[in-house]
């Protein structure tokens, strides 16, 4: 069922070494050539089937040496994930791969992330036992080729929920970016602060394949899950919450499958790509060489699947929604100006270096770094207190003093750390992944009718 069952990774001459001469003293002692050699076979596709995601870490790891200590301030993460994307300089983002080695060496990796922070077993978990509902899915949507079961146990339900749904706090969805779970990719940041504020009671999505498949498949997980859950609490409307191609799966979802269109309050994307990204080689290197993840190819911007996703209106808020991004991020371009991907019409638009020029929460914020960065937060909480998308202008009178924030408050150097190691979940979940394709998936019939 994993992700993992079917790997490629590393030359056989690597592995060879790596378990012939196995100890971690043999790769030191040539440790800059060996990472080299290592991150150039995995870029090139030279694989074999037997690596998992941890033997894949463990192997980077021994080949990177010594890494550095964790930086221990929100100022060194930060400027940590800048150098490794190479957002400082004016030079091309390095490819994802190479982006989790740099922070692996940074010592972006406390306590082994991929064992501990991205294990299946607990909140990242695909395989939840939630009640059934009756008539969830609607007739009026297109038909799920998913299956009911396993749409319902994707869905993952933290303990809080059920305190906060008592004292009818709205719930929220959230949606998880490409190639990383909910758990991780939510649970440190936006999930823990609406439980402890009462903003929103937060549940995320747990997407088979770490949404690596077929987007418009992922999208059906979203529809489910605001059907699902407002049922769940009592008919309410629900809020949806998304990062990366979590954003576009929700407008997939709110474009086609309609009935969720009239139950969602607010609509909330962090670092969106409604436009897909020109960075296509930094998802997947030495693409269209080597195939690539059908989620990802979808992503590439002149994708048919972003064409056809903007027609009709699907390049406008349908809920209100509301939008947050940063100029500087190494995975989405362009994300600045009228052509900036994160951009819909009609929405709250948010840029964070137009709302705080220069100032700490408007320098320079990475994809992931938009999970921490303060005005993400204060603008989902302005959306999810008031009627209709954020108002920029209102959440500043509300925080007069946000742009000197580096972070959201209340979050910890852990939860930041948190933020950055998805990047490395990112990398190794898009090695291991299989099949890799080198076209698209097809549009979906009920997407190419003209009644859409
Ligand atoms: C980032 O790079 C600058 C300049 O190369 C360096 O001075 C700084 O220590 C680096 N920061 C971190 C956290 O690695
Ligand atoms: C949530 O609250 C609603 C209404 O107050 C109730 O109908 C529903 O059963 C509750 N759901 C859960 C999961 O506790
Ligand atoms: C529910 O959401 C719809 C769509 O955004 C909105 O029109 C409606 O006013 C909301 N209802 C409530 C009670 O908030
Ligand atoms: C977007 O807003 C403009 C006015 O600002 C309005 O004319 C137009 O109808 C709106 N479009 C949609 C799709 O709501």
């Amino acid at each position: 069922m994993m992700h993992n069952m079917d790997l490629k990774f590393i030359s056989l001459a690597f592995i060879s070494l790596f378990y012939v001469y196995g100890s971690p003293i043999e790769l030191h002692s040539n440790s800059i050539n060996t990472l080299s050699t290592v991150l150039n076979d995995i870029i090139q596709g030279n694989v074999a089937n037997i690596q998992t995601a941890d033997q894949i870490l463990n192997a980077l790891l021994l080949a990177i040496g010594n890494t550095l200590s964790p930086p221990s301030t929100r100022e060194q993460i930060i400027d940590a994930a800048a150098n490794a994307s190479n957002a400082k300089t004016n030079s091309s983002p390095p490819n994802l791969i190479e982006y989790a080695v740099n922070l692996l060496i940074l010592g972006i990796d406390p306590n082994n992330v991929h064992t501990n922070i991205a294990s299946l077993t607990t909140f990242n978990s695909m395989t939840n036992n939630n009640p059934h509902l009756l008539n969830v899915i609607k007739a009026e949507d297109p038909q799920f080729s998913a299956d009911e079961n396993i749409l319902r146990a994707a869905m993952y339900f933290p303990t809080t929920f059920n305190i906060l749904n008592s004292s009818d706090i709205p719930a929220i969805i959230m949606i998880p970016a490409t190639a990383i779970p909910g758990g991780q990719s939510w649970a440190s940041n936006y999930a823990k602060k609406f439980a402890e504020e009462k903003i929103a009671n937060p549940m995320w999505l747990n997407i088979p394949s770490f949404t690596l498949q077929d987007a418009q498949i992922s999208a059906e997980y979203v529809a489910y899950a605001i059907n699902y859950v407002s049922q769940y609490t009592g008919n309410g409307n629900v809020s949806v919450i998304a990062w990366s191609q979590g954003t576009v799966n929700t407008q997939w979802a709110l474009k086609y499958f309609r009935s969720t269109r009239k139950i969602v309050s607010d609509f909330i994307a962090i670092s969106p790509d409604f436009r897909g990204t020109v960075l296509a080689e930094v998802l997947c290197p030495k693409f269209p060489r080597l195939p690539c993840a059908p989620s990802i190819l979808q992503q590439i911007d002149s994708s048919t699947f972003i064409k056809v996703l903007r027609q009709n209106g699907g390049d406008s808020e349908i809920v209100p929604t509301t939008t947050v991004y940063s100029a500087t991020d190494e995975v989405v371009q362009p994300q600045s100006g009228p052509q900036a991907s994160g951009l819909l019409l009609n929405a709250s638009n948010n840029l964070i270096q137009d709302i705080c020029p220069l100032q700490p929460a408007g320098l320079i914020y990475t994809h992931e770094g938009m999970l921490y960065n303060p005005l993400g937060y204060a603008l989902a909480v302005d959306a999810l207190t008031h009627e209709g998308h954020a108002d920029v202008n209102r959440m500043l009178r509300q925080n007069p003093a946000i742009c000197l924030l580096l972070t959201t408050p209340g979050l910890t150097v852990e939860d930041v750390l948190i933020a950055e190691t998805t990047i490395i979940t990112f990398a190794l979940n898009i090695i291991t992944y299989s099949p890799k394709q080198f076209n698209e998936p097809s549009i979906k019939k009920y997407a190419l009718s003209n009644a859409n």
